[in-house]
């Protein structure tokens, strides 16, 4: 069923656990993510980056992902990743996403306090929340990390944005790690305790050690974004495919290893943020 993110944060923090988000690109990642959920009873979130929505893509992927919360029985947040402006946030929200990122994280403070808090408003009217960016969460290619989330300023950040949850930079960054991040675990449990508790979510979760998942969820994180690993699974599935010789030319049968890998990455990320049996 589809669901808000508030309606999955607010499960997460109930029950101290975090929620998966997976990026999906396909129909084929969604039906991955959408049978290891269900079979799991996990609830999870089914994201998009923006380029998705600016891109033909989006709009058949939209339909799709609504398409498989319509059949879960497991709460669904369909979730707009990274939204850089309001033109991406209006068109995910007119897609049917039920949850929305704002990333204001390259902007100055206060104009990412601006941007955040206009984007929160205008949500609310539609009973949607928001995730903020507070601390900038690079790529593994970047040559240096951006300072790491000040707790003082991410309370701030939340009481004047009335963000639903918050995104933040520990150590972490989007794509392969060429060496394994050592999370600050403390300052999550500092910016936690600065914010009177804020949801947080962790970005790049592909390739982080899992006793860092464990100990950053124990501290607080409440979401976790899993995006570079959903590709290497999809892709891990078509290679073995290729070189199998009694292989259908058949698309959809081409695709159902594809499928199975994606299934069993979000099986494994599923178990390792303690969301399995959570629905
Ligand atoms: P990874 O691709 O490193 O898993 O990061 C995904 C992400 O954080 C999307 O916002």
């Amino acid at each position: 069923m589809l669901v808000t993110l508030k309606k999955v944060i607010d499960m997460a923090e109930n029950g101290n656990f975090c929620i998966p988000a997976f990026n999906v690109y396909n129909m084929e990642t969604v039906m991955g993510v959408a049978e290891a959920a269900e079979e799991l009873r996990a609830p999870v979130i089914m994201q998009v980056y923006p380029r998705l929505f600016n891109e033909e893509a989006g709009y058949y992927l939209a339909p799709v992902i609504l398409a498989a919360a319509k059949k879960m029985t497991v709460p669904v947040c369909f979730h707009l990743d990274h939204g850089p402006s309001e033109y991406e946030v209006i068109k995910a929200l007119r897609s049917g996403a039920s949850g929305i990122m704002l990333d204001g994280s390259e902007h100055s403070f206060e104009d990412n306090v601006a941007l955040t808090k206009h984007i929160a408003d205008i949500c609310g009217t539609v009973g949607v929340q928001v995730e903020g960016e507070l601390g900038h969460i690079g790529s593994v290619n970047d040559d240096a990390m951006d300072e790491f989330t000040n707790p003082d300023d991410a309370a701030e950040f939340v009481r004047r944005t009335g963000v639903a949850c918050l995104a933040v930079l520990i150590g972490n960054a989007h794509g392969h790690y060429k060496k394994p991040p050592k999370l600050d675990i403390e300052r999550v449990k500092a910016i936690r305790k600065a914010t009177g508790g804020i949801p947080l979510v962790l970005h790049g979760g592909s390739g982080i050690p899992d006793d860092q998942v464990k100990a950053a969820v124990a501290a607080g994180i409440r979401k976790m974004n899993i995006g570079t690993d959903v590709c290497c699974a999809f892709a891990d599935g078509a290679k073995a495919e290729l070189e199998n010789p009694g292989r259908s030319l058949a698309v959809d049968l081409f695709m159902k290893p594809s499928i199975e890998s994606v299934k069993r990455l979000a099986e494994e990320k599923i178990r390792l943020v303690g969301a399995d049996g959570k629905a």
